[in-house]
């Protein structure tokens, strides 16, 4: 029963139409307490702390935090005595004992806080990979499943003034009905991965809402927002300051309510990202956002930004730290890997293969780059498991909702070679017209597969094209298949009238390892792959945009070579050590012409 039954699980006082676990939109921009920091933990490889010798669940868990009543009195953990792990933060880098632990470790967070009237409280979860059972001074408040998507539960009648106790059973295994499933390239890092908070927001707040350019036009400014609580019918007036512009509107019984102001507002543009302040002022609350007003659109092959068309020069990102190791999370990591991006030429980059964390589209906003955000529906799945469909579904709703603001964030995918056939594509067809009905502003994609037609033509005809605004192919000529000049000559065909991102291509070197260019996994083999790439992609008619695999080297248990790859996918164009390799000039070298049309 607790596996099919994600959320509700505190008897809360019912307050407005509001969904135990629905997200809070920009919780960086509401009232809070930090919870980030030392936690205490412990390793439960058994989950002995949840199920007694029967595997049963048991009433008296360490969730109960408990402590001997007396010298007789028997319990077998302390927390408070136990390991601590930082958080945000893998598990797997912290320790050297948990590099490759795949199980549960429970965390303890005491906190103060003192209670002020007229408030909800809420605990907020950046993500935690992959299972988060939660519990607040002995009570379960909730559960999520998911490891790269935020979630809130709310806990206003468990919080006590004075101090409190947050346990979280966090489980990273991998399951063959998740999502992604049991197989993946990356490493499955553990834990509280991203911030923690205790959300304080008013009786009834501003939930959610979405501020956007109405398709087609640079001056009218469209969206909805919604309130939470006992107060539904509001007026609500949305406010740009900066262009002297304010609409009011009055929310319905359910506390929703759409909205049109027109405004002279400066685009936003990779070369010009300008945001805008936008706060959304209702009568008993007021969140302010940083918002970018661009349009985003296909026509034909073209994809078009504010109208023009556009090619993506992008670069592949996994959610890395950089130097470090680990997931990244915060500010730094995501100006320094979104740095690199910006210095290679980029004006978009593929976060892959899962929403990486808020501060990092937030960058992108900052920055400049255009995004692709991608839930982790990877390779094989269980395409007719509907708990399978059910995951997939809500982390593509928890996508959306978190970056739905985001004008960086232009392409949503739903999928990552994937394998043909009737149950993948009900299951594919069933995510695209979810994620339409979320945000129909932006543009759908997945990274596809090609085939051969005879030996010198790529087919791009997989069936999901159908469905999508973009086609996106991962091809590995010269890698996977065969040498750096297997591209040479070769031609590419799709069934379908609509712009290609070639979402990856490329092949492994290690840093500083040299040889000619037909020795694999020296710099020099990988930079000629990449000039025989470049010389293909310039020849494909319908391309709109490149993002070569990857920017940085990262960590896969699938890697296992010894001197070369260590547990490391070495095709990034810079090492896991910020040492870049000669294929990153290369690649720059073409970005700087497709802008300039000329040399850097
Ligand atoms: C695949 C896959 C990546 C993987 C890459 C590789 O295309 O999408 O996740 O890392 O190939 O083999 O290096």
């Amino acid at each position: 029963m607790w596996v099919a039954l994600a959320f509700v699980l505190l008897p809360l006082p019912q307050s407005g139409a509001r969904a135990q676990g629905a997200l809070i939109a920009n919780p960086g921009g509401r009232a809070s307490q930090s919870l980030v920091g030392k936690w205490q933990t412990i390793i439960d490889p058994y989950e002995n702390g949840y199920y007694d010798y029967r595997y049963q669940p048991s009433p008296n868990g360490y969730f109960k935090n408990a402590k001997p009543r007396d010298k007789s009195d028997l319990v077998e953990y302390d927390f408070d005595k136990s390991a601590q792990l930082n958080v945000p933060g893998d598990w797997n880098t912290q320790d050297p004992r948990l590099l490759f632990y795949e199980g549960t470790i429970w965390y303890k967070k005491s906190f103060n806080h003192a209670r002020k009237p007229g408030t909800r409280l809420f605990l907020h979860f950046g993500a935690a990979n992959y299972a988060a059972d939660v519990y607040l001074n002995g009570e379960k408040v909730g559960r999520h499943e998911g490891g790269f998507t935020p979630f809130d539960f709310e806990a206003t009648g468990l919080v006590k003034d004075g101090e409190n106790v947050l346990i979280v059973k966090v489980d990273n295994r991998r399951l063959r009905e998740g999502v992604p499933t049991v197989n993946t390239d990356w490493w499955n890092y553990g834990g509280l991965t991203r911030e923690v908070s205790l959300l304080e927001l008013r009786e009834t707040f501003v939930s959610d809402y979405f501020v956007h350019l109405r398709r087609g036009s640079t001056r009218e400014v469209t969206g909805w927002v919604k309130l939470d609580g006992q107060r539904l019918r509001q007026r609500v007036a949305i406010k740009i300051p900066e262009v002297g512009v304010e609409k009011v509107v009055e929310t319905d019984a359910s506390g929703y309510a759409e909205f049109n102001l027109n405004a002279d507002l400066r685009l936003w543009w990779p070369e010009d990202p300008k945001l805008y302040d936008v706060t959304i002022a209702a009568e008993t609350d007021a969140v302010t956002e940083r918002i970018g007003f661009r349009t985003v659109e296909v026509r034909g092959a073209d994809i078009l930004l504010n109208g023009r068309p556009v090619f993506l020069r992008g670069v592949s990102i996994h959610e890395e730290a950089p130097l470090r190791g680990g997931r990244a999370y915060g500010v730094e990591d995501a100006r320094t890997l979104l740095g690199w991006a910006k210095e290679m030429g980029c004006n978009f980059v593929r976060l892959a293969h899962y929403p990486h964390n808020e501060q990092m589209v937030r960058e992108a906003d900052r920055m400049g780059l255009m995004v692709w955000s991608e839930v982790p529906v990877y390779w094989t799945i269980l395409w007719e498991n509907p708990e399978t469909l059910e995951s997939a579904r809500r982390q593509l709703t928890e996508m959306i909702t978190r970056d739905r603001n985001r004008a960086s964030v232009v392409l949503w995918s739903v999928a990552n070679e994937t394998p043909l056939g009737e149950a993948r594509l009900r299951f594919l067809t069933s995510l695209v017209k979810q994620a339409r009905s979320l945000d129909p502003t932006r543009l759908v994609t997945a990274a596809l597969e090609r085939h051969y037609e005879g030996e010198r033509t790529q087919v791009i005809d997989d069936p999901l094209g159908e469905y999508l605004d973009v086609l996106g192919c991962n091809e590995y000529l010269g890698w996977y298949d065969g040498l750096p000049a297997k591209a040479d000559g070769m031609a590419w065909r799709t069934v379908y009238k609509k712009p290609l991102i070639m979402s990856e291509f490329g092949g492994d070197a290690l840093q500083g390892h040299h040889g000619d260019e037909l020795t694999r996994w020296t710099e020099e083999y990988q930079e000629s792959l990449y000039r025989h790439q470049i010389g293909m992609l310039k020849r494909i008619p319908f391309l709109r945009g490149t993002s070569p695999w990857i920017l940085t080297d990262f960590r896969s248990p699938r890697r296992p070579l010894p001197g070369i790859q260590d547990f490391y996918n070495r095709k990034g164009l810079i090492s896991d050590r910020g040492q870049k390799k000669k294929a990153f000039y290369l690649m720059r070298q073409y970005y700087f012409e497709l802008v300039n049309g000329s040399r850097p």
